[in-house]
């Protein structure tokens, strides 16, 4: 297989399970069931769940195991997709291609659909319990929910969001480099970190192998929203699918404004090819098409 019908054949088993654990959309929930499908099935790179599956086979794991983790964090990065364009928030009205959810739905189902993919993420990783074979894949999976549940959370991906919304009222100069590189550790790069360790985890990786699978999703998530921010002033909505031009309506400090267009295309570039590196030296037999994955990020156009 070549990179590019790997990449599909990826991306059509991540959408077959994250159809397997989407709510049914019947009774009186109906709406809510409906609004949070919309969010979830209008596509997406499907790149945590991606990097999930692929670190759990460059450590020879059982990927049925994973299947369960996939979904869940699909979900919460979806939820958080939802919740970060509603109008308290960042106030957007496309995404993936298409209308926002609260577009579509009103307001308060896009909090409902958010907070049902959250539940969801949880129920389904919790799954993943009747799926071990062997004590020690029940003690994975558990440690695997504790990841998933410390990097999306307060300590993670909620964290950044928090200092990424105060941070708007904040007179520029008080949005110092420390901050916003805190602001991209949380709010991005902690959920392409859980993904890469669960996918090692799972699959019986040790201690130290995790511990480098952060530093390698930590560059990896901070490329990846300084690539964002570039995106947000270079791009289109027809090419990107969610409109551009959001941080300067919403008095966004991003990567580019604090360090100049020219340095942050160095940066995603450097901090990537250091992310590589590592990756690299990870494992005796290596995973070409994680590497090049991570490598096409950096030029990335959506
Ligand atoms: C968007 O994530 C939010 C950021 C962290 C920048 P993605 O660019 O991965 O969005 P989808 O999942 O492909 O829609
Ligand atoms: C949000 O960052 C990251 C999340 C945790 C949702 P952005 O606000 O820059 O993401 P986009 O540009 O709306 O996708
Ligand atoms: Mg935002
Ligand atoms: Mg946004
Ligand atoms: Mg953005």
């Amino acid at each position: 297989m070549n990179f590019e019908e790997r990449l599909n054949a990826d991306i059509a088993e991540i959408e077959e399970i994250l159809k397997r654990y989407l709510p049914k959309e019947e009774g009186c929930a109906k709406t809510v069931a409906e609004a949070a499908n919309y969010s979830v099935l209008a596509g997406g790179k499907r790149l945590r769940p991606m990097l999930l599956l692929e670190c759990c086979r460059l450590f020879g794991g059982r990927t049925e195991l994973a299947a369960p983790f996939m979904a869940a964090i699909e979900f919460i990065h979806t939820y958080s997709l939802v919740h970060d364009d509603l109008p308290c928030m960042d106030n957007d009205e496309y995404r993936r291609g298409r209308k926002t959810t609260h577009a579509v739905y009103g307001e308060g189902m896009a909090v409902l659909a958010g907070d049902a993919l959250l539940n969801l993420a949880f129920e389904t990783a919790a799954s993943a319990f009747t799926l071990a074979e062997k004590e020690e894949e029940l003690r994975r999976a558990a440690r695997a929910m504790q990841i998933l549940s410390a990097k999306s959370g307060i300590g993670g991906m909620i964290g950044g969001q928090c200092a990424d919304t105060e941070a708007e009222e904040f007179p520029p100069e008080r949005v110092t480099k420390e901050l916003l590189l805190y602001i991209h550790e949380n709010k991005t790069a902690a959920m392409i970190e859980s993904p890469m360790m669960i996918g090692a985890l799972l699959a019986g990786a040790p201690e130290e192998k995790l511990a480098a699978l952060e530093r390698i999703g930590s560059r990896i998530g901070l490329a990846f929203q300084i690539r964002d921010d570039i995106l947000d002033l270079t791009s289109s909505l027809e090419e990107l699918g969610k409109q551009t031009g959001s941080d300067l309506k919403n008095h966004k400090v991003t990567y580019v404004s604090l360090n100049g267009m020219e340095q942050s295309e160095k940066d995603v570039r450097r901090l990537s090819e250091e992310a590589l590196l590592e990756l690299k030296g990870l494992t005796e037999e290596r995973n070409e098409f994680l590497e090049r994955l991570v490598e096409d990020l950096i030029t990335r156009k959506k």
